[in-house]
């Protein structure tokens, strides 16, 4: 199986949940030192195989790229996490441009190559898992953090969209829309933590591996119930409000 965004946060806590279940790993992230130590870690704890391929997926068609190396070496992928991404905490007219097109590039694009990639194989095998890495941004636009929100509303709509091709197949499709959670996204974004609490890594990935395990799985996940509410009444109070409340919320969160 392959996970990108290994070399931190959720990336690297799927790596170790999929590994205590004796899966062998491609574990993708530009930092191959960090990747190196997780695949240490996980020999040492599970005996686990791991093949580390340290990647730049921020590029148009590095998803594509990264697929045509898996199979160059001969690699079978029944199960991709699209997990790497990261989001910029600023007003739109102040974004750098150079750093947008990595983060659409990145969260929108290698998640699309990827899944494009290996579906055929999964469905000519009647057999895998597509988890793709949302966000509870997806369900509203947020000012302030508005091409992340967006590329995450693109993510859940496109995970949606594939549980709906692949319902009678045995080939999963699952989006996970984690909320605050404690890893490096905040600093790597520039903004201080999110109010209210974060969840742990590795409560969000335990939730994500429970809904995987159901019989049959739903298209998405929210991980934890505060989350889940306000993911729930973002879609059904008026537009105007939920954006406003947004805005008040990154505002109140500013990039340091
Ligand atoms: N933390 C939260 O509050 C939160 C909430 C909702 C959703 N999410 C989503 O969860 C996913 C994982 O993020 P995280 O919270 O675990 O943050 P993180 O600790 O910053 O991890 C991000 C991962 O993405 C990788 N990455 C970044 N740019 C890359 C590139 N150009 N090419 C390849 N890999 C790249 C990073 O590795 P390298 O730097 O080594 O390349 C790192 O392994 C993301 O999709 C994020 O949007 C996070």
């Amino acid at each position: 199986m392959l996970i990108t965004g290994a070399s931190s946060g959720l990336g690297a806590d799927f790596a170790r949940a999929f590994a205590a279940r004796g899966s062998r790993l491609i574990l993708v992230a530009r930092r191959a030192d960090r990747l190196n130590e997780l695949a240490a870690e996980l020999h040492e704890a599970h005996g686990t195989e791991c093949v580390v391929i340290p990647w730049d997926l921020g590029t148009w068609r590095a998803g594509s790229d990264l697929a045509a190396e898996v199979s160059r070496r001969g690699l079978r992928v029944d199960v991709v996490v699209n997990n790497a991404g990261f989001g910029t905490h600023r007003a739109i007219a102040d974004e750098n441009a150079d750093t947008v097109a990595s983060e659409i590039a990145l969260n929108v694009g290698a998640l699309v190559d990827l899944s494009r990639a290996f579906l055929p194989g999964m469905i000519a095998r009647n057999d895998g898992v597509i988890l793709n890495v949302a966000s509870t941004a997806a369900f509203q636009s947020l000012p302030y953090l508005g091409v992340y929100a967006a590329t995450k509303a693109f993510v859940l709509s496109f995970t949606e969209a594939l549980w709906g091709e692949l319902e009678n197949t045995d080939v999963q499709a699952l989006a996970l829309c984690p909320g605050p959670t404690r890893t490096e996204f905040f600093d790597v974004a520039g903004s201080d933590a999110i109010a209210g609490p974060l969840q742990e890594s590795p409560v969000v990935v335990a939730k994500a591996m429970k809904a995987l395990d159901r019989r049959r799985p739903k298209p998405f996940v929210i991980s934890g119930t505060g989350n889940w509410w306000g993911a729930a009444a973002s879609r059904f109070a008026p537009r105007k409000t939920v954006i406003r409340l947004g805005r008040k919320i990154m505002l109140a969160n500013r990039p340091h």
